[in-house]
């Protein structure tokens, strides 16, 4: 008998539609100093928000010749700081209360000018004086012309801040906005947020694990023109190559032909076949502790790929099809200390075919997924697992691919440990 669990206790719940990160109630601080990509720093501010952080900004003065408070204040719905002698409310020192809530930092853009004033310890205004009572982890984006980034200088001051633990994000390469090219350009709300969310992750149990994650579909050739593939986008696996590498692990994710980005913290090994992917998993089985097959490897292949295009003719085709090696079959009899968790997507019978896959395949867990339920399986950011493993079977409701992994990955841990 299945149970769904109720009482959830990670805090992620869909609410009006939007579904609640990992980002959910903590605290960021975004420092925002005085460069000209100061004005990305307003979709990121946005971004935090809908992730259900609470996002407080801390703005230098230079940096309002670029930006106002106000634009912060609109978006975080929280006064935006610019005045360390701010006599607004005499009760609370106010850059010592910013540093103490906060659950991280991050300084985006980061000027040369900031850059240098913390790796020496400055506190001349808001930013920097909180920054110096920050003990929460703390990271910098620097954003300037290239010169100014590869000036020794600035260079010596990001190895120190380094030194000091703090994560220090590579700027993007390409036309900055005083027109030269190279190094120096702030990168992407987007990718910023994606390191945040890892350093926001306060579970590290996965430390010491080395884990495989299969994510995508195969690409099985016809000819050299055509494939046999499945609609699999890759979320799920990417979800737990990313939920892995935050609580610490080591992850290596064998990805078949998406349209997703690279994870960040994560090696990602590109493949395009179900030989491909058989060859990539097995070649590094024996050194991992954790295999998650999210991938939807073909199981049928064309028995001969054309050397040349097959040409239409009158009348039907017949394509013989021959079986791919079964990966997870082929782990679950070489495993040794391994835990081994496979995907199991069905259109009928869900349980009873998981549970079999289960037995058939020797491995500890298998997470099915009914590709007829709402909000499930292929394509969508949402999906509804049920983990199968010998002794249980937990129904979860549904959620983001990035808190199913969570789950995922807490159900195959509280195991590991047993
Ligand atoms: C138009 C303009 C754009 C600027 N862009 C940058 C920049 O991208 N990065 C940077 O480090 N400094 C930039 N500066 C210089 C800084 O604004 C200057 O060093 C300032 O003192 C930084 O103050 P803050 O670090 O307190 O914000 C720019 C200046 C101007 C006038």
């Amino acid at each position: 008998m299945c149970y769904t669990e109720l009482n959830f206790a990670r805090k992620s719940a869909v609410r009006g539609g939007v579904f609640k990160t990992m980002l959910n109630g903590k605290t960021v601080l975004l420092g925002v100093s005085g460069g000209i990509a100061a004005y990305k720093s307003a979709s990121l501010a946005s971004l935090l928000v809908k992730a259900g952080a609470v996002v407080d900004v801390v703005m230098t003065k230079a940096a309002q010749q670029f930006i106002g408070p106000a634009t912060f204040e609109a978006l975080t719905h929280r006064r935006a700081w610019d005045d360390v002698f701010d006599r607004a409310d005499p009760s609370r020192v106010h850059h010592i209360d910013l540093a103490q809530n906060a659950s991280l930092l991050v300084i985006a853009p980061a000027t040369a000018d900031v850059i240098a004033k913390i790796a020496c310890g400055i506190a001349d205004d808001m930013l920097t004086s909180t920054v110096l009572a920050c003990t929460c982890p703390r990271i910098i984006v620097p954003a300037m012309n290239t010169h100014m980034y590869e000036n020794d200088a600035t260079q010596a001051n990001l190895r120190t801040l380094r030194e000091r633990g703090w994560f220090v994000m590579e700027p993007a390469a390409g036309r900055l906005a005083c027109g030269d090219v190279g190094r120096g350009k702030m990168p992407e709300p987007d990718d910023i947020f994606e390191v945040i969310e890892h350093f926001a992750c306060d579970t590290h149990d996965m430390e010491g694990e080395r884990v495989i994650v299969t994510a995508g579909p195969t690409r099985e050739a016809l000819d050299p023109v055509r494939f046999l593939t499945n609609h699999s986008s890759g979320r799920m696996g990417y979800a737990i190559a990313r939920a892995a590498a935050d609580r610490g692990a080591q992850v290596t994710l064998v990805s078949g032909p998406v349209s997703l980005k690279r994870p960040r913290f994560v090696e990602t090994v590109d493949i395009t076949s179900a030989a491909d992917m058989f060859e990539a998993v097995t070649s590094r089985f024996e050194q991992s502790t954790i295999v998650v097959k999210a991938a939807a490897v073909a199981d049928y292949r064309p028995a001969t790929v054309a050397d040349n295009k097959i040409k239409k003719k009158d009348g039907d085709l017949s394509l013989p099809l021959e079986r791919t090696q079964d990966i997870l079959k082929t782990l679950g009899e070489r495993r040794t200390n391994q835990f081994i968790c496979g995907f199991s997507m069905e259109t009928e019978n869900m349980l009873e075919n998981s549970r079999a896959k289960l037995v058939k395949k020797n491995v500890q867990m298998i997470a099915a997924n009914n590709l007829k339920v709402a909000g499930a399986g292929f394509g969508v950011d949402t999906n509804v697992l049920t983990l199968i493993t010998p002794d249980s079977c937990l129904e979860l409701p549904l959620m983001s691919k990035e808190e199913a992994a969570h789950r995922l990955l807490d159900e195959i841990m509280k195991r590991k440990k047993a």
